[in-house]
């Protein structure tokens, strides 16, 4: 089997950077980011991502105030939740301790790339057509397809974030590939709704699903700590093991 090394090499070593040096990323670099996000595949091949590539200083300290309070209120409470069975409580405490030095630096970060994706209004609306209905009874049966009606929107839902994910993680191997640092962020879940999008100018149809702090890195690259791949695989079904 043919095997791309360094594909392999950036995956392992894609740790979360947020101890992030204050020099400017070059503008062809952030791009290049995103170009190697929008390789990624899209719900339905809609290819409904959007960028926003915030270098603006005055953005940045904007984002900056609402960052710095959610991450007050994630620390305070993540500092006092008790271990769980088998945790390393050494390691939550470097994460937090990083997580808190992003954000008492956050006005300094050369760039953040901010991940949308836009909802597609004449999409939904097509799905809404009888003629959508009659078809999903053919297949699906009447009561499949009341179920599926009750689950359409979450799917929908589901299919937009699927979307912008699959982006984030190209951009952060990228930066990897590149020997930049960046961390997948959701900052939006620690902040009053509204709060970012706001700041980001974003229109009601798009929906921002991850801000991504990028520059060189002060920490150094290494691998990533994760549990053994048996852990979390079954066979077959889930709980089923290889005899
Ligand atoms: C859905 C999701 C949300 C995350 N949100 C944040 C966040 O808001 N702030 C942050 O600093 N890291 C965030 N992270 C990064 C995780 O904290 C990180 O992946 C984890 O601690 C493991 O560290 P590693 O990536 O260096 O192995 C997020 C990761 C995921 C997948």
């Amino acid at each position: 089997m043919e095997t791309n090394t360094g594909v392999f090499d950036v995956l392992y070593s894609a740790r979360s950077m947020r101890r992030l040096h204050p020099d400017p990323v070059p503008e062809e670099i952030l791009v290049k980011l995103v170009d190697a996000g929008i390789r990624g595949p899209s719900a339905a091949n809609a290819q409904n991502w959007h960028f926003v590539i915030v270098q603006d200083r005055k953005v940045i300290r904007r984002m900056a105030e609402p960052w710095r309070k959610g991450i007050g209120f994630f620390v305070d409470n993540a500092f006092r939740a008790p271990a769980k069975p088998g945790e390393d409580f050494d390691q939550r405490r470097r994460t937090l301790r990083s997580v808190m030095h992003l954000a008492d630096h956050f006005e300094e970060l050369p760039a953040a790339i901010c991940v949308c994706v836009e909802r597609d209004r004449y999409a939904e609306q097509l799905a809404r057509r009888p003629s959508v209905a009659f078809s999903a009874i053919r297949h699906f049966g009447l009561l499949g397809t009341f179920k599926m009606g009750l689950r359409a929107k979450r799917r929908r839902e589901q299919e937009l974030w699927a979307t912008a994910y699959t982006a984030t993680e190209n951009v952060l191997l990228a930066a990897r590939a590149l020997g930049l640092g960046a961390v997948m962020t959701v900052p939006m879940v620690l902040a009053p709704p509204g709060t970012y999008e706001r700041i980001l100018g974003l229109p009601r149809n798009v929906l921002l699903a991850a801000v991504i702090p990028v520059g060189f890195p002060l920490g150094k690259f290494g691998a990533v700590s994760r549990p053994s791949v048996e852990s979390v695989i079954s066979w077959d079904r889930h709980g089923g093991r290889r005899s």
